[in-house]
């Protein structure tokens, strides 16, 4: 059955850490903890762009508690879990890009793998129930390009760095919440998502903030990759996704793993040839070309897509925009940030609370 609205009463004055609160994905999943009650505390690297979500939504403003730690520091780490107390985390901190991961391989498997790591660890002596998700990625599955959408009982695997240590994310995830004893009320559940878009990511190598950061810069978008499938989703999707997540493993008894895929219908599963163009009609001074031949800095999935049926039926979780609704929220955001950046901080707290009143439901 699928559940209308997020709980808002189990939300309301729970104890919630998100970890990665200065990025993307972070920055908004604040917005929607603190529309829905729940006392918000962040730990995260200061890093965030000045034009992304985390500055112009004023995050900061919203916390609790706000910790610049680096997750790789286990013992800085663990004081801040036990002054924070969480009852849920969300464990979003991550080396996020895939051309970064080619630069610094090490620096990815440290923060990726060993943070994730850290975090169950600094949960684990928490000594109370905690939900912890850990949001790894679609790229964590051993990708063979055979076109079939994921499951979760898919191998883990991961070609490029990134990728890799999304898989080993997983991997360690299962294995630690295996190995807590009977005593332990850690319940650890992994959420894979599809390629996310919004307002407010600046992220270099994503084809969104490329197309608008060429707009700025009055450039041409070059698409080396314009045939890639992949399941491209708005950010408050997934987002609503992990929080129905976290309810299920707070809530269900004796509950100690589980991995959930979050991605688009799969119609919606298009290529970047097919988004670029959605977003053109919608802002035409937008421009790209399609350059084949310069492909191949370095290696990039072809096709990936997911099947998100066990979150459906677990969680009663499915996307709720279409990718023409998708489109043109991410369009406002980017068009006030351009012409008119006082309407923003309106802008954000309409999207995030029209959207937990379900007014965009496309179903
Ligand atoms: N955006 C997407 O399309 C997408 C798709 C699949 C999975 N994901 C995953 O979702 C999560 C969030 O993605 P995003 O797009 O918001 O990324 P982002 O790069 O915008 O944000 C990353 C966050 O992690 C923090 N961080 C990085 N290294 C850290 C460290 N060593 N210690 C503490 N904090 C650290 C940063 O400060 C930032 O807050 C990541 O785990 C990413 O891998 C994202």
């Amino acid at each position: 059955v699928e559940n209308l609205v997020v709980d808002k009463e189990f939300w309301l004055g729970k104890r919630v850490l998100v970890t990665g609160h200065t990025g993307f994905k972070g920055g908004w999943l604040v917005l929607l903890l603190h529309e829905l009650g729940a006392e918000v505390h962040g730990l995260a690297l200061e890093d965030a762009p000045p034009f992304g979500i985390y500055a112009q939504g004023r995050i900061s403003n919203l916390l609790i508690s706000e910790h610049f730690v680096d997750i790789c520091d286990l013992k800085t780490t663990q004081k801040i879990f036990k002054e924070v107390q969480p009852e849920i985390v969300f464990h979003l901190a991550a080396e996020s890009l895939v051309g970064r991961s080619y630069g610094d391989p090490y620096q990815t498997f440290l923060t990726n793998v060993m943070g994730t790591l850290n975090v169950i660890k600094s949960c684990q002596e928490l000594r109370f129930k905690v939900a912890l998700v850990v949001v790894t990625s679609d790229k964590c599955y051993e990708n063979q390009e055979l076109g079939r959408p994921f499951a979760e009982t898919d191998s883990m695997g991961g070609f490029d760095p990134y990728s890799a240590s999304k898989g080993c994310a997983e991997i360690v995830s299962r294995s630690m919440a295996h190995a807590l004893s009977e005593k332990e009320e850690l319940r650890i559940v992994t959420a894979r998502s599809g390629n996310v878009f919004g307002g407010g990511d600046w992220n270099e190598g994503r084809l969104i903030p490329d197309l608008f950061r060429a707009l700025r810069a009055e450039n041409s978008l070059l698409l080396r990759h314009p045939d890639s499938i992949r399941p491209w989703q708005f950010v408050l999707d997934p987002l609503k996704g992990y929080l129905m997540l976290a309810k299920y493993a707070f809530e269900v008894k004796g509950h100690k793993f589980g991995a959930f895929n979050f991605g688009p219908r799969i119609t919606d599963q298009i290529n970047v040839l097919e988004l670029a163009t959605l977003f053109k009609l919608r802002i035409p001074s937008l421009n790209f070309r399609v350059d084949v031949d310069a492909a191949g800095t370095f290696h990039e999935q072809g096709i990936l897509r997911l099947n998100s049926e066990k979150a459906f039926n677990y969680l009663g979780w499915r996307p709720k925009l279409t990718m023409e609704q998708s489109v043109n929220l991410t369009c406002e955001w980017y068009i006030a940030l351009m012409h008119e950046q006082s309407l923003l901080g309106g802008i954000i707290s309409k999207q995030v609370s029209e959207y937990l009143d379900m007014k965009y439901d496309a179903t």
